[in-house]
């Protein structure tokens, strides 16, 4: 069977990796991304424009396509490849929407009675949402209706100092059609701990994967700018040390009402759903869904991975999924990123991974945002890669992740403290004030 992935990130790294011994192995990726090039056949490409992708994928006489990143998706990349005959991983355009237009997700919770949802306004003009935000008591988030990287969304307490800047914001929000919108949702915020449910979706049903929890500050102790997350953890049993399963069971279930809203609204969606949460007092309610795997939360779940992938990707398109086994184990990622990150000073510079030793300690290393550039390794402006360790507890896969870190030389840092116990400690003890 032959396989193509689209995507160059340490997503798309893991979903290669999970892959390769069983298919014929194909990629389509912006930048050289130095694990995938050498486990596949790839050509460099833009992966949005979806009519190269969809020539490179008839050339090779692709069986299935597995889409990564949500650009594409948004795109139509499923629209275009189908056409030709090739099945996809990944939801098509319609489907995609409980990504790309975050206004089209809220109102689906709102007309199919999903439990899980909160208080949302989704405005077009300056003086309606000044006055909501004059009479609203609570701290508020601001979103751009549709996608914009990761970087579009500002939190009041967090990039925001008050509703007052909040105002601010989604006026530039809307005047600047970010994300492709001329609108801006503005939503309550949360308080609680945020936790990540990917599932496997065929259309009808979903096979969840191990629950893991992002850490998207820059620095320790969740301080500074929020980025695309600095690393993760997942535990035993497929629950957090915060997160019961009877809050797990609800997350899902939401997760497969939404599925079934999507299908009668839009179109079977076959893919991977990643529902982002935040448990509550009351419960966990949903603060966004990806069309995609989680990044860093696939490093988490992908090397648990009991079920061959190719087998559940041919479940997906056929439409006849059922339940996929993971390893019991814990897992810890932590993210090495340039020095400076998110800001961008040292791009283009050269790192050094020795990945024999990073191995010899039990972890596995996945790559992002680097280019493979005359044997040597570059960094971008972004993060670098992923380091990611199995143990039977996180405390074990924490201690691993970390020691291998040492093994990466050159301007980066990481974050020490992800899946420490510490920190994880912390996390419960938040979550139990919150419930008392
Ligand atoms: N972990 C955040 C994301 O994948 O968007």
């Amino acid at each position: 069977m032959k396989v193509l992935v689209v995507g160059t990130g340490a997503r798309e790294h893991v979903i290669c990796n999970t892959l390769k011994d069983d298919v014929e192995l194909f990629s389509y990726m912006s930048n050289i991304n130095p694990g995938i090039s050498r486990i596949s056949e790839f050509k460099q490409g833009n992966e949005s424009e979806v009519d190269k992708v969809a020539e490179f994928a008839k050339e090779k006489n692709i069986d299935i396509a597995f889409i990564g990143p949500e650009a594409p998706l948004g795109k139509g990349i499923v629209d275009k490849l189908e056409k030709e005959g090739i099945s996809c991983v990944g939801p098509n355009k319609n489907a995609a929407k409980i990504e790309t237009d975050k206004s089209f997700m809220r109102k689906l919770f709102e007309d199919y009675n999903i439990e899980g949802s909160l208080v949302y306004k989704v405005f077009d003009n300056y003086d309606d949402l000044s006055a909501f935000l004059d009479d609203f008591d609570n701290d508020v988030v601001v979103k751009p209706v549709g996608l914009t990287g990761g970087k579009g969304v500002k939190i009041v307490g967090d990039h925001l100092k008050n509703n007052e800047e909040a105002k601010i914001y989604a006026k530039e929000v809307m005047d600047n059609k970010m994300g492709g919108f001329s609108q801006v949702i503005i939503e309550e915020r949360l308080i609680g701990e945020e936790f990540t449910i990917q599932a496997f979706c065929d259309g009808e049903n979903l096979s969840p994967m191990p629950a893991a929890q992002d850490h998207p500050h820059a620095f320790e102790g969740d301080k500074g700018a929020i980025t695309g997350g600095m690393g993760s953890y997942s535990d035993k049993g497929g629950l957090l040390p915060f997160l019961s399963q009877e809050n797990h069971d609800k997350a899902v279930q939401i997760m497969q009402k939404t599925l079934k809203a999507i299908s009668k609204e839009k179109s079977p969606y076959k893919g991977i759903l990643y529902g982002q949460f935040m448990l509550c007092s009351d419960g966990p309610r949903l603060i966004e869904y990806n069309a995609r795997f989680g990044d860093p939360e696939a490093m988490n779940v992908l090397p648990l991975l009991k079920t061959p992938m190719v087998d559940i990707c041919k479940k997906i398109v056929d439409g006849n999924l059922t339940n996929v086994e993971f390893e019991d184990q814990a897992s810890v990622c932590k993210y090495i990123v340039p020095d400076g990150y998110p800001e961008t000073e040292h791009s283009g510079e050269i790192i050094e991974v020795d990945e024999e030793a990073i191995n010899k300690l039990g972890a596995q290393v996945f790559y992002a945002a680097v280019n493979q550039k005359d044997n040597n390794i570059h960094l971008s402006g972004s993060r670098a890669l992923g380091i990611v360790a199995k143990g039977k507890t996180i405390s074990e896969a924490e201690a691993i992740a970390e020691e291998a870190c040492q093994f990466v030389k050159g301007n980066v840092y990481h974050r020490s403290d992800v899946g420490t116990d510490k920190l994880v400690q912390e996390r419960v003890k938040h979550m139990e004030e919150i419930l008392k």
